[in-house]
């Protein structure tokens, strides 16, 4: 049965008690039985710290990055072991900022997402176009050739960790959120990409999440699209009480 989720990135904001804070209000307000998976990604200062105070909540925590290698003379970066070490189960891979700032290829999202399925992680794998892609109608090929180039090598098996993160790169932090029908459009080209890929029963099981500029007020709309299974939130996640609303859209 295909998990409908709900991810906050908070990405680089909120030191350890600001994270403290936000985490206490979410603790006062999650119910107990939400109507979603719900998970937040703390910057990695901040990971044991919210691991811990969340422990005993619906609330899990993911990592934002890691690196491909188990260990090694790479200055400034963390393992999928250390990850582990503090408790952290779940990993976001492929995220536009890291592309776009970092340059993080397809081929390098393959290394790492196999890293974290080698140490059992679950990866939020992001993706999306940009908005010339979308003008030049090249943005299925696009969504196309980044599932392809990281995750097409992937066993059957493996499937069970992967989520998917469909993030038009033009709807993060703009405000100009995709509209329903244009995130059921893609979602449901993603899930019959699986399904060439692998089969009807692995596409219909992979949770499927949009991330841009998904707000309370537009989150219930989205979450409606039969292809849509949550989704994967940046300023929004910022405030309890919006993140949870969104939890509260299903
Ligand atoms: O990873 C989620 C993020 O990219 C979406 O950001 O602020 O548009 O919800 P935002």
């Amino acid at each position: 049965m295909r998990k409908n989720i709900v991810a906050g990135n908070w990405k680089m904001n909120n030191d350890l008690a600001q994270t403290q804070e936000l985490i206490a209000d979410l603790k006062k307000q999650v119910s107990a039985d939400p109507a979603a998976t719900i998970i937040v990604a703390p910057t990695y200062t901040n990971l044991y710290p919210a691991f811990k105070a969340l422990k005993d909540t619906p609330i899990s925590v993911a990592a934002q990055n890691m690196h491909q290698n188990a260990n090694g003379a790479f200055t400034g970066e963390i393992s999928a072991a250390m990850l582990k070490s503090v408790g952290v189960e779940t990993v976001i891979l492929g995220h536009s900022e890291r592309r776009a700032y970092f340059k993080e290829s397809n081929e390098l999202l393959a290394e790492k997402v196999n890293t974290a399925l080698e140490n059992d992680m679950t990866v939020i794998f992001c993706f999306g176009e940009e908005l010339e892609d979308r003008k030049a109608d090249k943005h299925f090929d696009l969504v196309q050739s980044q599932l392809k180039e990281s995750l097409y090598h992937l066993s059957k098996e493996s499937w069970k960790n992967i989520i998917l993160a469909y993030e038009p790169v033009w709807a993060i932090g703009t405000g100009e959120t995709a509209s329903p029908e244009q995130a059921q459009e893609m979602h449901a080209f993603i899930r019959k990409s699986v399904a060439d890929a692998y089969g009807s029963e692995i596409a219909e099981e992979v949770s499927i999440l949009y991330g841009g500029s998904c707000k309370p007020g537009n989150a219930k709309e989205i979450f409606a699209n039969k292809d849509v299974d949550g989704g994967l939130i940046g300023g929004a996640s910022l405030k309890a009480e919006d993140f949870l609303a969104i939890v509260n859209s299903f």
